[in-house]
């Protein structure tokens, strides 16, 4: 079954459709990264705008250096921290393949090596690296599991791998002389990364280069209230910690006992489950603003954002 679902998703691959496939972070919707018509394909299913870059995905790091140029702070990182949720943001060298559709005709591209045995297990396969967003529509949430899947995308082939195990996408970030910029807050932590790496000067930047940075993203399609301290009358919960806050609609708590690692696990799939419900906004309480608690509070802050 797992193999037959490898052999199918290579195939479609190779004949350039698309496929949804497991990582450690979320869900992706995968093309071939050498290939234009594919890469075309992945704007145009998720209804994604060109000038907002696709991550590439590889096996191991020799794919990675056959098509970018990496300084010594980006084998520090790379060494360190992959397979895993870290995209790096590298410069392509004049032999690479990968289409220039990928990254808005730039030169600098995102990349990563997943944390994700099936992801792995496809990518050995293949001759090319994978570009893959992840599985939503633009703007929405990300999923992670098959059963959240956005119904304009159940025609495409999917391989379902399980609940992601990190449930935040990877961090994006890129290397200069005295550190890194995060471009996207993620997964991996400034705190993992500052314990590692104590001598790096690291800054949080809001770039527009990192258009997943865009003010409205990641949101369900109920409203979202943040840092609330009450429950009104037609609103769903998202709790976190332990306190007195119920919702006559529905009520989810991330996590009981206040694990921020918990709580990004169930982050996504809760507020999949509350957009569901009969509520017309979902209010979700304070989340501690460190570690993984900052990059949720971004994607909360994110999906909040009114824009008319
Ligand atoms: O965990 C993840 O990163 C997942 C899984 C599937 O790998 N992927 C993901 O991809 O979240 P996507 O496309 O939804 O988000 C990619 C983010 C966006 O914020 C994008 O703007 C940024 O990475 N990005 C990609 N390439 C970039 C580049 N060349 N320069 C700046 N930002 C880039
Ligand atoms: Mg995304």
């Amino acid at each position: 079954m797992y193999q037959k679902s490898i052999e199918e998703a290579k195939k479609r691959l190779f004949n350039g459709e698309l496929v949804i496939f497991p990582t450690e972070t979320v869900y992706g919707i995968g093309g071939n990264a050498n290939n234009n018509a594919s890469v075309e394909l992945i704007y145009k299913t998720k209804n994604r705008p060109f000038n907002n870059p696709l991550i590439c995905h590889f096996a191991n790091i020799d794919e990675i250096e056959k098509n970018f140029i990496l300084k010594d702070k980006d084998y520090e990182l790379a060494n360190t921290f992959w397979p895993g949720p870290m995209t790096l943001i590298l410069e392509k060298n004049k032999e690479s393949k990968i289409s220039s559709l990928l990254s808005n005709q730039k030169s600098f591209v995102g990349c990563r090596i997943p944390n994700n045995e099936t992801a792995l297990d496809l990518l050995s396969k293949l001759d090319f690296p994978i570009a893959a967003p992840s599985a939503n529509i633009a703007t929405r949430t990300s999923i992670t599991s098959i059963k959240d899947l956005d119904n304009n995308l159940k025609n495409i082939f999917y391989i379902d791998g399980g609940s992601s195990v990190l449930g935040l996408e990877s961090t994006v970030l890129k290397t200069n002389t005295k550190g890194c910029d995060i471009l996207r807050l993620g997964s991996l932590t400034v705190e993992q990364i500052k314990n590692k790496f104590k001598d790096y000067f690291i800054e949080i930047i809001n770039t527009k280069m990192s258009p997943g940075s865009q003010k409205k993203h990641y949101a369900p399609n109920k409203k979202i209230r943040i840092n609330a301290l009450d429950v009104n009358e037609n609103e769903a919960l998202l709790n976190f910690g332990q306190n007195n806050l119920t919702s006559n609609i529905k009520s989810l708590n991330l996590s009981i006992k206040s694990d921020l690692v918990e709580a990004s696990y169930n982050f996504y799939n809760f507020i999949n489950i509350l957009d569901q419900t009969e509520c017309n906004t979902i209010a979700v309480v304070p989340i501690p603003n460190h570690g993984l608690g900052k990059t949720i509070n971004d994607r909360l802050k994110r999906a909040s954002y009114n824009d008319g």
